[in-house]
């Protein structure tokens, strides 16, 4: 739990961190810029940080729309059988769960944050469900992610939870 804690508590320095480049790029007080939040949580730290990057954003003037990826087939609760099919889907190159449709374009937004927890290692299929039916040619696109302390290629590829 403590551990938990502690990567939550580096994701919100890296949020800071994260959101004060955005800043930045804003002036006056006018809504002139767009930001999508796309997210999955299970289990809803990934929808904390998701809710608290929104509250960010839009302190720095950004119009935010914020959405969770809801599974067509809902997952089941913390456990053996969660364990056993997130095993089965990460070890599937060709699974891309289904999810309730979301009415958006990346191609109007300005920044594009996309939040994931880590699942055995890797992001959950079904981000990739979303991220493969979007066209992001040309936009800019940041991951933020929660784990358990075992973050794997995403900790890589991403840095320190971010
Ligand atoms: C099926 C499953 C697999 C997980 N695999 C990992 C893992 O490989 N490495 C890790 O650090 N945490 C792992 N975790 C922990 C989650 O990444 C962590 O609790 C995350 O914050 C959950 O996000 P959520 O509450 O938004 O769903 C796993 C959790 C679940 C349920």
């Amino acid at each position: 739990m403590l551990n938990i804690l502690k990567k939550l508590f580096a994701l919100f320095a890296g949020l800071t961190l994260m959101f004060g480049s955005v800043d930045a790029e804003q002036s006056g007080n006018v809504k002139t810029k767009k930001a999508l939040i796309v997210y999955f949580s299970h289990t809803g730290n990934t929808k904390l940080i998701a809710e608290r990057a929104q509250k960010e954003l839009a302190a720095v003037n950004y119009l935010v729309d914020l959405h969770r990826l809801e599974p067509t087939k809902p997952y089941p609760e913390y456990g053996d059988e969660l364990r056993d099919l997130a095993k089965e889907e990460t070890e599937n190159d060709n699974c891309r769960p289904e999810f309730e449709a979301i009415n958006v374009d990346a191609q109007s937004y300005d920044v594009i944050f996309i939040g994931t927890p880590v699942w055995w290692y890797k992001a959950p299929k079904i981000v990739l469900s979303f991220l493969e039916k979007q066209d992001f040619s040309n936009k800019k696109v940041r991951f933020f992610i929660t784990h358990g302390g075992g973050p794997g290629a995403l900790h890589k590829r991403y840095g320190n939870g971010v």
